[in-house]
């Protein structure tokens, strides 16, 4: 794939209030070194058909699409290693009480995979590789959303009483974090894109 002349803006430099009514799946892919506006048009695709943005999907992001036991007492979804998702689950842990308007994340892992879930409500992923950002809306529990390592990520738009549960393959270490928009874009700037 060509390599871009210049990254992506980080996309938390511009904010939208508005919530984008599910199910939606909105492919932000700016001309090199533009500013990213979460406000520019939004093409509504069902999740089924929803496709992660190629050179996303090339670092290794994926839309996961759980097994769902449908039941008139209550749905099922479950999750295996080795089978729904391809890494060890470590460490699982969850976003919940989020305020309206909060943003999370802000992060890329160096080692670290992560799958998330909206286990209730629903949320936004804005995923970049520094050069292709894509804002994707998580709002069943039986999809999930890989991040390999390498991907910075930041989620907003949760709705009332949403639940982000995330599967990690990798124990918390601080070390593991890029937090610092500029120093992940210098570590990516010699990958290959
Ligand atoms: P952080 O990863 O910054 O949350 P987010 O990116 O979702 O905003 O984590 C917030 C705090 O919680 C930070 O002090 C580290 C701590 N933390 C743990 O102790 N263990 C964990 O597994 C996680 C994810 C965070």
């Amino acid at each position: 794939m060509a390599r871009r002349s210049s990254p992506a803006v980080c996309p938390s430099n511009k904010r939208s209030a508005s919530v984008i009514p599910p199910p939606q799946f909105q492919i932000d892919e700016p001309p090199a070194g533009a500013i990213l506006t979460p406000q520019r048009p939004a093409s509504v695709v069902p999740p089924e058909k929803a496709e992660i943005e190629p050179a996303l999907a090339q670092q290794g992001c994926s839309l996961l699409n759980f097994p769902k036991i449908a039941d008139p007492r209550g749905n099922l979804t479950f999750v295996e290693c080795n089978d729904h998702v391809d890494f060890q689950i470590e460490r699982v842990f969850y976003l919940y009480d989020v305020p309206g308007g909060s943003q999370r994340g802000g992060h890329a892992l160096k080692q670290t995979h992560q799958v998330l879930i909206a286990m209730s409500g629903s949320f936004d992923v804005v995923i970049t590789d520094g050069y292709t950002t894509q804002r994707v809306q998580l709002n069943r529990s039986y999809y999930g959303l890989h991040i390999p390592p390498g991907v910075w990520r930041e989620m907003d738009n949760f709705s009332s009483n949403s639940i982000c549960m995330v599967l990690a393959s990798k124990g918390y270490d601080e070390g593991d974090y890029y937090r610092d928009w500029d120093d992940y874009l210098k570590a990516v700037s010699g990958v290959a894109h």
